[in-house]
Formats: structure tokens, sequence, C-alpha cells
């Protein structure tokens, strides 16, 4: 299957999801209002900002075109995005250089409004960097993390539990992990033998939460989950609005 995060459609719908205002997003009255700025929320909700230390060092891992990398760069030093889109990498880069990049949103059809996403000025651009990568494989000498997110990753994964082996190596002890998903475990992006939730084993339900205990919780305690709603627009009439649960884990 062709990598769909390398398709136009993606790029914009994730440009709108990460830099579109409410109204550019949301222009119902009625909608799931709590469900919109979710890459900010990633950070705000779940992120114990008042732990870090001065110039910690945070990565985005999945980080699409960067909103999250970004919201962290305002209480961390040094940040790195990773994502395996080229694509997204590119114009994430751009933003960087940049500060704002333009792009169209799908509202009927071949019908578009041209739209500008822009980093949010008081962020410092020249903190984070953004490189492509594979989750599962991510490369030798990233150095250590205060914290590492990872938002809606897991189950577009291959093996998560590969990445999720590898994250022990790279929290610094008393350093931050937050995983988010919604849990959409599919074929098409994960064979079910890797999922880790959602089947029955031995007869007792397990869920991704259970997998996730499994696989970090020797080298990581689970601080607590929350629910956290988003939205993602398709087109002006058409809209994904999904709950993933974040788990907030603390290396030991
Ligand atoms: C559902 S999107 C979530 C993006 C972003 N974190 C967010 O919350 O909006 C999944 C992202 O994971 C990226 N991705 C998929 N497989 C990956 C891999 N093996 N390594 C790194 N990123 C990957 C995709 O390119 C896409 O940007």
């Amino acid at each position: 299957m062709s990598n769909p995060y390398e398709s136009d459609k993606l790029l914009g719908e994730y440009l709108l999801f990460h830099y579109g205002s409410a109204a550019e997003v949301l222009p119902w009255s009625g909608g799931p209002v709590a469900a919109l700025d979710y890459p900010v929320r990633c950070v705000t909700e779940c992120v114990d900002v008042a732990s870090l230390p001065p110039g910690a060092r945070a990565l985005d891992v999945g980080c699409a075109v960067g909103r999250a990398t970004f919201e962290l760069a305002r209480h961390c030093g040094e940040v790195i995005g990773v994502d395996y889109s080229r694509r997204f990498v590119e114009v994430a880069g751009v933003l960087a250089r940049d500060g704002a990049v333009p792009y169209q949103r799908t509202d009927e059809g071949a019908l578009t409004t041209p739209l500008i996403a822009t980093v949010p000025a008081g962020i410092q651009r020249d903190r984070v960097k953004f490189e492509h990568g594979d989750a599962q494989k991510l490369r030798d000498s990233p150095g250590s993390f205060d914290v590492i997110l990872a938002a809606n990753l897991i189950d577009r994964l291959r093996e998560p539990g590969k990445f999720l082996a590898r994250t022990p190596s790279l929290v610094r002890s008393g350093g931050q992990l937050v995983i988010t998903s919604p849990y959409t475990w599919l074929e098409e992006f994960t064979p079910p033998n890797h999922w880790l939730g959602g089947f029955i084993e031995n007869g007792v339900a397990r869920t991704t939460l259970d997998g996730l205990s499994r696989a970090l919780s020797d080298r990581f305690a689970l601080v607590g989950t929350k629910d956290l709603p988003f939205l993602i627009r398709e087109h002006a009439r058409k809209y994904q609005w999904s709950v993933a649960q974040a788990s907030i884990w603390r290396r030991k």
C-alpha cells in the first residue's frame, strides 16, 4: 500500500488539524469544540512541564507536521520531531525555517480554500529540528530525553512493540513518556499478531493499556491516563471525532 501520509489529502488535513483556528476547523454551532487543538493539549494536559530541568530535551515521534513538537519547545531547550513521511517532515521543516506555510483546505469535491499554517508567536523555532525516521528503528545516537511524546502513533506502526522496547534507552531516569492513541488497530497498518490489545487472550479481553503495561512497566511507572478527544476535518461536512487515551509514564 502507498503511504497515505505522503498524500495531498492528508497533508492538508494534518496542517488544518495542527494549525487551523477554531473558525477554520469547525465553523458550525453545536460541534465538539472540546476536541479542537489536540496537538496543543497533548502537551498542556499530558506533560508535567514543572518537573522538566532547564534546557530539557524532548522527542516527538510520529510528529507529522509538527505542532506538538513546537509546543514542546515552549518548555524544552531542544526538541526533535521524527516522522516516516518525507512530505510531512519537509513541510514541518519549512514551518521551522519560515514560521508559516500556505496550504489548501478541502471544502467540497475539488473546491478548496487557501489557508496559511503559522507557528504561534513566542515559540522559539530554532529549538526545533525535524528529521525523517522510523519509530521502529530510530537512529543509534539521538541521545537521551526528558520527554518523549508519541501521539496517535502506535496503531500506525507495523511492530509497535519494537518502538516500545527502545523507549527505556531513550528516556532519562525520572523522564516522561506520553503515549496517546485511539487504539484504531487495522490490519493494513499492523498485522494482528503485533496488536498491543483489542483481542481475547486465553479467554480474557486484553486492552491496549494492558499491552502497554506489559511492555513498559518493568522500566516505567504509570502516572495516569486521560481521555483526549480530537477532531480531524475531512471536508466542510465530514469530520472524524475520536477519543484518544493518553497514558503517562515516568522512567524508573
Ligand atoms: C495518525 S498520525 C499522528 C500524527 C501526530 N502525532 C498527531 O497526533 O497529529 C501518525 C503519524 O505517524 C507517522 N508514522 C507512521 N509510521 C511511522 C514510523 N514507522 N515511524 C515514524 N512515524 C511514523 C505518520 O507519517 C503520521 O505522521
